[in-house]
């Protein structure tokens, strides 16, 4: 577990950015934390350190927002209108393929979830203060904290 605390957003995209450089392919994100607290905002650093173009902004009315680029897939995920009953959706197919699926909200469809991830937990603590705390799952995720 690893713990960093941003002092605005620009903070939070950079440190998105520092972990998408360590990230390979097929890997699984889980971004937990409240409304506003920045988990959009870290993603569009991992986009920018994937080399994705366009324009990272929420998913959240589409569930799914999918960045191809020819070097890297983006699955940008939002389950925070998903309850267990809106599995009409098949996450399987984003997160077991070789595509980056970073999940907003994904303990509310917690059985959907893989056994290994890297965990990024978001705090408020004031206005333009963020804590990240990352807390991977499995030995390749662990590898990629130590280098955060
Ligand atoms: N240190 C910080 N890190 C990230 N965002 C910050 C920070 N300080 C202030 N902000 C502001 O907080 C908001 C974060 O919004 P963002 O969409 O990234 O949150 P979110 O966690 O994805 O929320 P939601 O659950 O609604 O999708 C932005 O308006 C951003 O400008
Ligand atoms: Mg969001």
């Amino acid at each position: 577990m690893k713990e960093k605390y941003t002092n605005n957003a620009l903070e939070t995209t950079y440190l998105g950015h520092q972990v998408g450089l360590l990230l390979n392919k097929g890997m699984v994100l889980l971004l937990d934390g409240d409304l506003s607290a920045g988990k959009t905002t870290f993603t569009k650093g991992i986009g920018q350190a994937l080399g994705i173009k366009r324009n990272i902004n929420s998913p959240t009315f589409v569930i799914l927002k999918r960045y191809l680029e020819e070097e890297a897939k983006l699955y940008h995920i939002d389950l925070y209108r998903m309850d267990s009953e809106g599995a009409d959706f098949d996450m399987e197919d984003y997160i077991y393929s070789d595509g980056i699926s970073v999940i907003e909200w994904p303990f509310n469809v917690e059985s959907l979830l893989p056994k290994e991830y890297l965990l990024v937990k978001f705090e408020i603590i004031s206005e333009e203060e963020r804590k990240i705390s990352f807390i991977p799952k499995g030995r390749d995720y662990e590898k990629v904290v130590k280098y955060i």
